[in-house]
């Protein structure tokens, strides 16, 4: 395909998805997913070419508002928007007037009146993106709040994971590690559930939220048992920043029981994939040699589906806005 010229991606089905915001996961059906993920899928062949900018977003402006260090997100949103042919800020909050005691919504207001039509947020506090969106005139992605959602991630995820054993129905997918403090985990089961896969979260009681049970998975505390026969292997990071108590033993203790190398990984299915949101910790939630595995490890292309995935997300806001005349 040489798109190169072209001013935006065809998309062949017409778009399910509606909505002004990308808030969560949550509510999504599972069409609304898979017009996101179809229309992705073209973005991928778009971003291997020689030549990457397109007009689908000429014109309009896109902010990225990160109260919490990224790296991998905010650089996948800033070259989505941009390969988009976006205006593309990021502030940089660490030296914005929030460290001058100005509240997040005046932080919004203050932005909404410089007219931006999408706002890709991350913060600290859970549901702090959605009050946002309550306030500002744009749409508004959600690039992770506190515990609550990621809903990119999973949506990147889904994408590896399809494009590498072909459906997510019928797969049996296994979370491992800081379930607690994850909104990568909460945001991927939501996703899973709904695409008709089955969910296992193996972790530590202490790194699991209360009512685990309740979300519509199997849980485990042993990986060699709750990785049996499982088709992919998702690792958490162990969010050290996030935990006010010692919820771990030690960092080796940890390893010992719930760090994934090969001998852990022998329970899974032959064929199963390894899969992390990144930054990871090697040697303490993944053994390097298991996470620079080419044969099983799909990190590497979570991070380039990630591009595709915020390239379709805003791609599909903006024509929610401009009517859906598009
Ligand atoms: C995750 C996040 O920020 O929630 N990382 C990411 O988006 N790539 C997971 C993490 O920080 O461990």
């Amino acid at each position: 395909m040489n798109t190169s010229h072209i001013s935006s991606i065809e998309d062949q089905n017409a778009l399910v998805f509606t909505g002004n915001h990308l808030l969560g996961i949550e509510g999504l059906s599972a069409a609304e997913i898979t017009s996101l993920l179809d229309l992705a899928e073209s973005y991928v062949d778009f971003n291997r070419q020689e030549e990457k900018s397109l007009t689908t977003l000429c014109g309009r402006t896109q902010i990225n508002l990160f109260f919490e260090s990224s790296t991998r997100t905010q650089a996948s949103f800033e070259l989505a928007g941009k390969r988009l042919g976006a205006d593309v800020m990021n502030m940089a909050v660490a030296s914005s007037s929030i460290n001058k005691g100005e509240t997040l919504l005046d932080t919004a207001m203050t932005l909404n009146a410089m007219q931006p039509n999408l706002l890709v947020v991350r913060h600290g506090s859970s549901g702090a993106v959605k009050l946002l969106a309550q306030k500002v005139d744009c749409s508004v992605v959600n690039a992770g709040d506190g515990q609550h959602e990621h809903p990119t991630q999973a949506l990147l995820d889904a994408l590896t994971i399809r494009r590498n054993l072909g459906c997510l129905e019928g797969l049996t997918v296994a979370i491992c590690g800081d379930i607690l403090h994850s909104r990568v985990a909460r945001s991927n089961i939501l996703l899973l559930n709904t695409m008709g896969a089955r969910v296992r979260i193996i972790a530590p009681p202490t790194l699991l939220p209360d009512h685990a049970d309740r979300l519509g998975v199997e849980v485990f505390h042993d990986m060699r048992k709750g990785l049996k026969n499982v088709d992919v292997v998702m690792m958490l990071r162990l969010q050290l920043e996030r935990m006010t108590a010692a919820l771990i033993p030690s960092r080796r203790e940890y390893f010992h029981h719930y760090g994934l190398d090969y001998d852990k990984l022998a329970y899974a299915s032959p064929d199963a994939r390894v899969m992390h949101p990144g930054p990871m910790n090697r040697g303490m939630e993944i053994a390097s040699a298991v996470a620079d595995d080419l044969n099983i490890s799909l990190i590497h292309e979570q991070v380039e589906m990630g591009v595709a995935i915020r390239m379709a997300v805003l791609d599909a806001l903006s024509r929610e806005r401009s009517g859906g005349d598009q």
